[in-house]
């Protein structure tokens, strides 16, 4: 028995890896955080699945879950929305059940910053403009921010900023990062990202928090930094005619001559 903690994606049912489908379609249990995960995959569980939405329930109530299903010898497929790696209170379960002695798997996902710059049509690390992409938050109800992660410790950088759970926060945002990014810094807003009512909000430091409406006050995420104007980036040296690689070598005497796929 195993409880197979799987990332759901950002909410589109297809954007869910076909490991993580057939994980849960193999089992019996299906502990799912209903805020985010759409309904939809739950049609992969097996018919006669025990389903539950863990929005409501505490960690003791999760865990006891596990622990029922682990002394019934039924694995456990746990979704969390987007990736695991970011946000998902993995973190804290699978301390506890390491403590009961119960067997976890972890399978990835696509996380939501992925699918808002694929929502977007743009790349994050655009060379000459940005070659890091800081996923980051704004302090919460339910989490501090340890010293140091400051969004203007991260504008410092001028990396492209992945802002998560702040769009209610966003004037603060804004403030925080005009400073080191100036106020014309391109912005965009991708509220719920691959889902039927995905909408994307652009603009800039100066203008982002007016042109957001009402009606986005949650599931968004806050791009920033230059790499989201999407223009006055170089090449990348990867594909220029004549750069010189293992995978495309230019002369003879190059130290990539002769290497095939079998040398790596
Ligand atoms: C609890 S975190 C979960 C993050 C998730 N584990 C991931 O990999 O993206 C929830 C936050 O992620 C962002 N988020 C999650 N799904 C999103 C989506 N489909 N579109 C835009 N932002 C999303 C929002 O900032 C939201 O407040």
């Amino acid at each position: 028995m195993t409880v197979h903690f799987i990332g759901a994606g950002p909410g589109a049912p297809d954007l869910l890896t076909l490991r993580g489908r057939d994980i849960i379609a193999a089992s019996p249990v299906c502990l799912y955080a209903g805020s985010l995960v759409p309904e939809a995959i739950l049609a992969h569980c097996p018919k006669d699945a025990l389903v539950i939405n863990t929005a409501s329930l505490d960690l003791d109530a999760i865990i006891t879950h596990m622990q029922e299903a682990h002394a019934a010898g039924h694995d456990v497929a746990r979704l969390h929305s987007g990736d695991l790696s970011v946000w998902s209170a993995m973190g804290e379960q699978i301390r506890r059940l390491r403590a009961l002695d119960i067997p976890v798997s972890v399978t990835p996902g696509v996380p939501s910053f992925a699918a808002a710059a694929a929502a977007l049509g743009t790349e994050l690390t655009l060379p000459g403009l940005a070659q890091s992409v800081v996923l980051t938050r704004t302090p919460g109800r339910a989490s501090n921010m340890p010293k140091g992660e400051t969004l203007a410790n991260f504008a410092a950088t001028g990396a492209t900023l992945a802002i998560h759970l702040s769009v209610q926060n966003i004037t603060t945002v804004t403030a925080d990062l005009t400073p080191a990014y100036g106020a014309d810094c391109p912005v965009a807003v991708v509220y719920r990202a691959s889902w039927p009512d995905e909408r994307i909000v652009r603009g800039t430091l100066a203008d982002i928090a007016d042109r957001l409406d009402a009606g986005i006050t949650r599931t968004a995420l806050i791009l920033v930094g230059p790499a989201l104007a999407g223009e006055g980036f170089d090449e990348s040296r990867l594909y220029a005619v004549d750069y010189d690689r293992r995978y495309r070598p230019q002369t003879a005497d190059s130290p990539w001559a002769g290497w095939s796929h079998g040398d790596d």
